[in-house]
């Protein structure tokens, strides 16, 4: 593939950031990346480990020359990022992030961003429950979607830009509004995962005669609770962030786990097959 931008740097080189950049180094459209973060020793990995050619401590420098910036840190933070590097960002320059919620940080970077310069925000439909460079790899992306939430500043260079290099990365590339977006992903990701931790909090603190009930989980429980293996401070920020949505997604489990129970206690068999089948008819549906 020939260049897309000439540098690209990352802020918050993890797992997200990491990743977008060992794919777009793969994909050969990127010429030079730096990385900024503020986990010194994490950045030196980063940098040891190729994925990007060099590393800055101060957000002045991180950006001079950036055609595109990615802002791949906690959500809480994806917006004081853009204020720290605003100022200094080169003329054209476009910013883009990989947030898991966008209408606030959408709002508060077009807000933020200079004139001249663009934001676009974006949301990988892709990741697994490691964080940092080391857990970083190229394929992350591949044949995954990923969305992009346009808002007033996205110019259609800046959305072209951003679109052809997720595509790059390997990602089928999506457009949608950001609180329409935020609420579908309260439902299919955010609500998910704060079941899984649920779930996962219940077991281990169930009392069944003294017994450490967690010692006896095989394989369902597992596959079941992998997500709740995540970073706590990330879906701690991701679940005060789309914290309406996400609300009204848990009322609704609420709801079906109130009829679930409600069908067991009055012994309803026709009323639990019934569940189960819609159940199972949904997940076919996905997989
Ligand atoms: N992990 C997933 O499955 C997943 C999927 C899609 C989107 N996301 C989003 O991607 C973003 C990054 O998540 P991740 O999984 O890569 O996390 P990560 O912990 O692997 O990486 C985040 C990096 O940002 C750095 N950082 C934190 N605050 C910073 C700051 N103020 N300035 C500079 N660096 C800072 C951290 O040191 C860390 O290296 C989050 O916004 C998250 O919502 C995550």
């Amino acid at each position: 593939m020939s260049l897309i931008v000439r540098q690209l740097t990352v802020v918050g080189v993890g797992l997200i950031g990491g990743s977008f950049a060992l794919a777009l180094r793969a994909a050969g459209v990127v010429e030079r990346i730096v990385g900024l973060d503020s986990d010194r020793s994490n950045c030196e990995l980063a940098l040891s480990l190729g994925i990007v050619d060099e590393i800055c401590d101060d957000p002045r420098s991180a950006v001079a020359g950036a055609d595109v910036v990615f802002i791949s840190v906690p959500v809480c933070s994806i917006a004081s990022v853009l204020r720290s590097i605003a100022a200094d960002l080169p003329p054209g320059c476009i910013v883009t992030d990989g947030g898991s919620v966008k209408a606030a940080i959408v709002s508060e970077c077009d807000a933020l961003i200079p004139p001249g310069c663009s934001f676009v925000g974006g949301h990988p439909i892709a990741g697994t429950e490691k964080s940092g460079a080391a857990a970083a790899f190229s394929g992350l992306f591949r044949a995954k979607r990923s969305v992009l939430t346009p808002g007033a500043t996205s110019s259609d260079r800046a959305l072209d830009t951003v679109t052809r290099l997720w595509t790059a990365a390997g990602a089928e590339v999506c457009r949608m509004e950001a609180q329409h977006h935020d609420r579908i992903f309260a439902e299919i990701s955010h609500l998910p995962h704060a079941i899984a931790y649920t779930l996962v909090h219940a077991v281990g603190t169930a009392d069944v005669e003294g017994e450490n009930v967690l010692s006896y989980t095989a394989g369902g429980f597992r596959d079941f609770t992998r997500i709740a293996s995540s970073d706590p401070a990330m879906w701690r920020d991701i679940s005060l962030m789309n914290k309406q949505a996400l609300l009204a997604s848990i009322d609704g489990f609420s709801a079906s786990l109130a009829e679930l129970r409600r069908r067991i206690a009055g012994d309803d068999r026709d009323g639990l097959t019934e569940f189960f089948t819609t159940a199972k008819k949904f997940r076919d549906g996905i997989v």
